[in-house]
């Protein structure tokens, strides 16, 4: 296998949700390095202007749709001959956060938070190992480490979306990818428009996109398999440190070993 290629002329970077917040402060980031930037987003005029402003290509995509996401790294190889990083950025936020669960509402953002990221990295797993390895970093959020009691859909998909890139770590960096999670806390995007005022009435320092795209960076050139990384104002990006669980001990008191097929490795 070759070594994977770093962020620079050269390389191939997909971003879903790559015209929104997030997205274009990476793009933006990207390109400054002469990345090829494709970013995947809700088909829209205004999308498609947003990514040629940047600089990248677009292409649309709802990551809710299985064989969409196929389809656009199949394009990616095509169009530009491989593909080094993935970003699986795109998200919501649930709409309003009243006493009552709207369990359809909640399955719409399990769907493209969760799901999402799921059919990404099923979709680029391949391309990226035929690249010769490469990053595919997910934006989570620190409400996947810290639910956030306004909004279960989106604490659990954060949630689920970091267990999924733990999980997958080990064998994906047998393909020589690294998979990591992103988890800022409140940035300065469109998705706390409905609450921003509640952030400006407090006080409360909210993030720059900028600050979290460095992190997205970051994560591709140094990312550790199966890190999960917090972005806090006045804090910086920090690895989250996991705590372990107890372990199971057998009937005479010892710690009872897992099997060693079950093993979690070292790293997570
Ligand atoms: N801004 C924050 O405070 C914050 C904090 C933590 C995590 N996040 C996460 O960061 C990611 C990027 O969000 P952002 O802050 O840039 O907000 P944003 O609303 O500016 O961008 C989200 C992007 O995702 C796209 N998108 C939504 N549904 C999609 C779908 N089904 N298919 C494809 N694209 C879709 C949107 O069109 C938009 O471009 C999201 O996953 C979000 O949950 C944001």
């Amino acid at each position: 296998m070759t070594s994977p290629t770093p962020p620079g002329p050269g390389s191939v970077a997909l971003i879903t949700g790559g015209t929104g917040g997030f997205g274009r402060a990476l793009t933006q980031k990207l390109r400054e390095r002469d990345v090829t930037v494709v970013a995947a987003d809700l088909d829209s005029e205004r999308n498609r202007s947003v990514a040629e402003e940047l600089g990248a290509h677009f292409v649309a995509l709802d990551v809710t749709d299985r064989a969409a996401n196929e389809a656009v790294v199949a394009q990616v190889e095509a169009e530009h001959g491989r593909l080094d990083a993935a970003y699986l950025n795109a998200g919501i936020s649930a709409a309003k956060s009243d006493d009552a669960l709207d369990l359809d509402e909640f399955m719409r953002v399990v769907d493209i938070d969760l799901f999402g990221v799921v059919y990404g990295v099923q979709a680029a797993r391949p391309a990226i190992k035929r690249a010769g390895g490469g990053a595919i970093v997910v934006t989570a959020s620190l409400a996947g480490l810290s639910p956030m009691p306004t909004d279960p859909g989106y604490s659990v998909a954060k949630g689920g979306a970091i267990a999924f890139v733990r999980s997958m770590a080990p064998r994906l960096t047998r393909d020589g990818i690294t998979i990591t999670a992103i988890c800022p806390g409140f940035a300065d995007t469109a998705i706390i428009d409905r609450i921003r005022h509640e952030f400006e009435a407090a006080d409360f320092p909210v993030i720059p996109a900028a600050e979290v795209a460095d992190a997205m960076v970051m994560a591709w050139t140094s990312g550790e398999p199966g890190a999960a990384y917090v972005i806090q104002p006045g804090v910086g990006t920090v690895p989250y440190k996991f705590k372990g669980v107890p372990s199971a001990k057998t009937a005479t008191g010892e710690t009872a070993v897992v099997p060693e097929a079950l093993r979690p490795p070292s790293m997570l």
